[in-house]
């Protein structure tokens, strides 16, 4: 059985950016849908191109979920935003997700029509269809203020492509992409196009790891503190000995464990200091959100294993308080890398510690009933190894996030005057 299934993978990202912002993943889906319906019109594409397509179209405002205050604007593409998520649309799918190659469909959705002579892109046709149904769904359901009135009249051929336009006119006399939209019978059709094709593990495994590091991506810490708790739990999953099918579910719900963090606002995520009470709640609350995002949608070991890293032996870990009878050993070892990845990182109220400290701090926590003591044990017999290895292969993780924030300053200025 597979962790999880192809359609889930696409409910997981609507329900995750929803929480964060329904009005951007309404329009996602809606542009998706209008990308997909122009382009089967044309019958050139193969099912994974269509797939493709259409997922670039869902996600082509995905640059915008690292902005802070998010919750619940409604106008989200505004001229002084446009370069900007386009440009880390364009990184994190390049960079974190399976269709890559393709990703820079993204990088020119705003770029005015009549401009992109400017540009060399093989996708060119591609894009200018998003674009326009970019654009059609920001003038006509969300009513954007900058559009006017007659702006499809007058901006043929010189902000969207007169032949995109032409190609969606026919496209909606053919299956009626109007009343589709209208009467929600749309969602449907694309979640029939999301599960026609099966997803490959990779392709599945690519797009939840791009979903959580894109939303990791606002806190540096998180996203850090994301990737050595992964890269720990697997390489104690390992030395433990537990099974393939374990160290999988191990591997994906330690992916998973603070997806809830995405509710979490940045100035608690960041906090210099100690936590008040008050603000220790809220931080608590991730590990519900989590539940509530992943529940029926990923296998239930998963779950369990990403909604139970703060659980202590003993009792007094949240959000159950369950005991060390109820807790598995892939869901102790989570809440081993958990703690070792918080100690051994930096965070915003601390610096990393130094290794006896780490050590110290582990063992007490475990000769206290709180933690796993055999994976603790295991744990100091290969401490500078696991370290050792963690630095080696940091570099696939944590370098492609220091990569992007460099690739963006690097485009930005490149671009410059080519977008106005
Ligand atoms: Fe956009
Ligand atoms: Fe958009
Ligand atoms: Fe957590």
């Amino acid at each position: 059985m597979s962790v999880i299934s192809s359609q889930n993978v696409n409910a997981i990202i609507r329900k995750t950016l929803g929480v964060i912002n329904a009005n951007i993943m309404v329009h996602g889906e809606i542009v998706g849908y209008m990308l997909y319906k122009m382009l089967e019109y044309e019958q050139k594409y193969s099912e994974q191109e269509l797939l493709d397509y259409t997922m670039l179209g869902i996600l082509h405002d995905i640059g915008l979920y690292r902005e802070e205050g998010l919750n619940n604007v409604a106008d989200f593409e505004t001229e002084d935003t446009f370069w900007t998520h386009s440009i880390y649309g364009f990184l994190f799918l390049k960079y974190l997700s399976p269709i890559g190659d393709r990703a820079e469909i993204v990088l020119y959705h705003h770029l005015d029509y009549n401009r992109f002579g400017l540009v060399k892109s093989k996708y060119e046709h591609v894009t200018e269809c998003l674009a326009l149904a970019d654009k059609m769904d920001n003038f006509m359901r969300r009513k954007v203020a900058s559009m006017e009135p007659d702006y499809f009249t007058k901006y043929r051929d010189t902000k969207f492509s007169g032949q995109a336009m032409d190609l969606f006119m026919k496209a909606e006399k053919r299956y009626g992409i109007m009343a589709n939209l209208a009467d929600g019978s749309f969602k449907d059709e694309l979640n029939d196009i999301l599960s026609r094709q099966t997803f490959s593990e990779k392709y599945k495994k690519g797009f939840l790891e791009m979903l959580v590091y894109t939303i990791d991506f606002r806190s540096e810490h998180t996203v850090v503190h994301t990737m050595s708790t992964v890269n720990f739990a697997e390489q104690l999953g390992r030395l433990m000995r537990i099974g393939a099918r374990e160290l999988r579910d191990l591997y994906y719900g330690a992916l998973l464990h603070d997806l809830g963090k995405i509710a979490i606002p940045l100035n608690i995520l960041e906090s210099p200091g100690r936590l008040s009470d008050e603000e220790m709640r809220v931080m608590k609350a991730h590990v519900q959100i989590t539940e509530m995002i992943l529940s029926g949608l990923v296998n239930e070991d998963v779950l369990q294993i990403a909604i139970r890293h703060h659980e202590k032996l003993d009792g007094t870990g949240y959000h159950r308080g369950l005991t060390e009878k109820d807790l598995t050993l892939p869901q102790q070892i989570v809440a081993v890398a958990d703690i070792l990845s918080a100690l051994y990182g930096k965070r915003s109220y601390k610096g990393s510690f130094d290794s006896d400290l780490i050590k110290k701090i582990l063992n007490e926590d475990a000769d206290n009933h709180k933690i796993s003591k055999s994976t603790v044990d295991c744990l100091m017999r290969n401490y500078d190894s696991v370290i050792k290895k963690y630095e080696e292969q940091k570099g696939e993780t944590v370098g492609l996030y220091l990569n992007i924030k460099q690739q963006y300053e690097e485009i930005s200025k490149k671009f410059e005057g080519i977008v106005q």
